[in-house]
């Protein structure tokens, strides 16, 4: 049986230029063209598309596509999308449609080249488009900040858009060599595994119990070969725990209670949008193109504060993604958390007669609390092994 197809299209369209000689040649070319510093997210865009998690995108999408895309989830010609892929700077610093561009790191000492774009057009989006585009992917409450949205309009308003070559994977391969992977790789090695029915899980987070343990019901209620953990490796907000932390922490815990081979530790290059529900169906979308047939979404997927409902990122799926646009399947978690009088971490719907004093429940910040005094969370909130490894980063942060 063949793995479930990518998003869009038969075969997986990574824009990464894979020949050497290929790749080099482009690159000794792109030193001699016009060039800008692009954002973050557009680097991280460029990572997504060249490692084959954007398909079957081809590049950035120009005004119209952004805003229909931003409006009704699909670009002008139809292809289903949540969230708009863009390159927007300040200003276009001369750069004309038709030119080819060289578009340079900003994560990167010296900025080196990170991609090829050639420009098909130069467009300004209007405030009212950059609100309206605000709303509908992040919709914001009034008066209240929202890093996604501060981030998303820091960038600028002018839109280069058209194809790209991507010509490394910035630092995400050099910092994280052992878990950072592309959608081209997890695909090749879910098939090389054999494994035919398999469920991602999204983090930006250490994994706790509760975590460890909706990974296990999953698997075993979808009747899975496999589990990918698919963390985030790019951009947070300040507060959030760093990824090489979070990446030690999970590797701990896959090592100690997962059976061998049940589970691929990995990561991708990308800033976290804290867009909840627009969020989780992206993820969906490239969890699919990497070869992931079931995806997880639980209490609070994507989310900042207590901006979205627990449980918007899963009603998106039934009342706004239409029925087929994805092929991949999402198994929706309702907030599970241990029980004191089942001794076991449950899901909270499927133990009706509990109270909320029945559940060890603790808020991340009295979490983070605990961790910084060197207290290590009840076993029922955390392995010891994973709290091991935060007390000593948070330790680290009170130096
Ligand atoms: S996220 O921003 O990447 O979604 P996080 O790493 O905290 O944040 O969550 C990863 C996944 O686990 C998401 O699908 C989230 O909904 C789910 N999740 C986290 N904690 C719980 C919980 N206690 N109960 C149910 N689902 C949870």
């Amino acid at each position: 049986m063949s793995l479930i197809k990518p998003h869009g299209s038969d075969e997986l369209n990574p824009l990464f230029v894979y020949d050497p000689a290929e790749n080099e040649a482009l690159l000794k070319k792109a030193e001699g063209l016009a060039s800008i510093v692009v954002s973050s997210a557009t680097a991280a865009n460029a990572v997504m598309l060249g490692g084959g998690y954007f398909n079957p995108l081809t590049g950035y999408m120009n005004k119209a596509d952004a805003l229909s895309v931003a409006k009704s989830m699909k670009t002008a010609s139809g292809l289903f999308w949540p969230v708009p892929v863009l390159n927007l700077v300040k200003d276009a610093a001369g750069i004309k449609a038709g030119a080819t561009i060289a578009l340079k790191d900003p994560n990167i000492d010296g900025n080196p080249i990170l991609a090829v774009m050639e420009v098909k057009a130069v467009e300004e989006f209007t405030d009212d488009e950059m609100a309206l585009m605000s709303k509908e992917i992040y919709r914001p409450r009034p008066e209240e900040a929202h890093p996604g949205v501060e981030a998303f309009n820091a960038q600028g308003k002018v839109c280069l858009s058209g194809p790209i070559k991507v010509l490394n994977f910035s630092y995400f391969q050099s910092e994280f060599p052992d878990t950072f992977r592309t959608a081209v790789e997890i695909r090749n090695e879910i098939a090389e595994r054999g494994w035919k029915k398999v469920v991602a899980f999204q983090t930006r987070n250490p994994m706790h119990l509760a975590h460890e343990e909706l990974c296990h019901m999953a698997m075993k209620r979808l009747g899975c070969d496999g589990l990918v953990i698919h963390m985030l490796l790019g951009k947070l907000k300040p507060g959030d725990i760093p990824a090489p932390v979070r990446d030690a922490a999970i590797r701990k815990m896959v090592e100690l209670y997962f059976p061998k081979n049940s589970a691929m530790v990995t990561g991708y290059g990308f800033d976290m949008l804290y867009a909840g529900p627009r969020e989780a169906v992206l993820h969906a979308v490239f969890r699919q193109n990497m070869g992931a047939t079931h995806f997880i979404v639980g209490r609070d997927h994507a989310g900042v504060g207590d901006h979205y409902g627990a449980f918007d990122a899963q009603t998106i799926f039934d009342k706004e993604v239409p029925a087929g646009a994805l092929k991949i399947e999402i198994f929706k978690a309702d907030h599970t958390a241990y029980s004191k009088k089942l001794d076991r971490v449950v899901m909270m719907c499927e133990a009706p007669d509990h109270k909320k004093e029945d559940f060890v429940l603790l808020s991340g910040t009295k979490v983070r609390e605990m961790l910084g005094k060197g207290i290590a969370p009840p076993k029922e909130f955390s392995r010891p092994e994973v709290a091991e490894i935060l007390i000593k980063y948070y330790q680290s942060l009170q130096k």
